[in-house]
């Protein structure tokens, strides 16, 4: 039993998308949240510059006591999974693996198409993990827009659908039956994307798959929380605005996140600013120790 907190990463919102599946099906675990806001997207950026980024946020989870480490964030993933592994004593759990084992089991005609960031798709990390079964043909096709329209809190307009069309037009054609969505912040553009890729190909996303890797780690390990704790969800930011972190959150999730802190990494210098709370009837939540 451990009720130290899961720590979770992502550069922005879309490991929200992963803490809610955690959240939903290990209700009594505490988690420490930080989004890279400061340094976001990661899509388009040198993989070297996300592996580093992301070692400094991982460092900073493990440095607050974090029992295992999350990364909810398949750019990050697929830039330094392996390092991570080798640097830190706490378990490690990723999104690509999780999502790539429920893309084979669900495929029926072994045509899988993945979804991504520029960052994750041009790595190969996917391509590279499914074509290890020979029988598996991908297709991959990078959307970088939608990281932009969830960072903006557009789920449903008119242009989210167009800029789907045009993206997965080549994998509509492909004739794909398993579509992984490569990207935690996909998630929130599910409605668009199901639309226009059809109701007979099935959607494989991160979230759900990754809380199920958690799951089974905190069991295995004998790492879960013990039967009288109380969650604590802990959110911070790294970018320069907290409120903005926090709207955000509310128009994508509801109040499930009802304040964040500003935290500072190693390489960027956050001007001190006052804790943005959200006005909620949920109490205050504070930094876990
Ligand atoms: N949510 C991240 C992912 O899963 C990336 C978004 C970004 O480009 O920062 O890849």
């Amino acid at each position: 039993m451990d009720d130290a907190p899961i720590g979770i990463f992502d550069s922005g919102v879309g490991g929200l998308t992963v803490a809610r599946a955690i959240s939903a099906q290990l209700p009594r675990e505490s988690m420490l949240y930080i989004g890279d806001t400061a340094r976001s997207p990661y899509g388009p950026q040198p993989i070297a510059d996300v592996r580093r980024y992301s070692l400094e946020i991982l460092d900073s989870l493990v440095d607050q006591g974090v029992k295992m480490l999350v990364i909810a964030c398949n750019t990050a993933s697929a830039a330094m999974l392996r390092d991570a592994r080798e640097r830190y004593d706490v378990p490690v759990v990723e999104v690509i693996g999780p999502a790539v084992r429920t893309a084979m089991s669900t495929t029926r005609n072994g045509r899988i198409g993945v979804i991504g960031t520029a960052g994750t798709i041009g790595s190969g990390a996917y391509q590279d993990m499914l074509e290890v079964n020979a029988r598996l043909t991908v297709f991959a096709q990078a959307c970088p827009r939608f990281v932009e329209f969830v960072e903006a809190g557009v789920t449903d307009s008119p242009e989210v659908l167009a800029v789907a069309e045009e993206y997965l037009a080549p994998l509509r054609h492909s004739d794909v039956d398993t579509l992984v969505l490569g990207c935690t912040h996909y998630p929130f553009l599910e409605g668009a994307i199901s639309y226009v890729m059809g109701p007979d190909v099935s959607l494989v996303s991160s979230d759900t798959e990754t809380a199920k890797d958690v799951y089974r780690q905190l069991v295995g390990r004998d790492l879960l929380a013990g039967p009288d704790a109380v969650a604590r969800h802990v959110y911070e930011a790294t970018g320069d605005s907290a409120a903005e972190f926090l709207r955000l959150a509310h128009r994508l999730m509801g109040r499930e996140v009802s304040e964040v802190q500003l935290v500072q990494t190693g390489a960027i210098d956050l001007p001190a600013r006052p804790t943005a709370s959200a006005p909620s009837p949920t109490p205050a939540r504070g930094r876990l120790t």
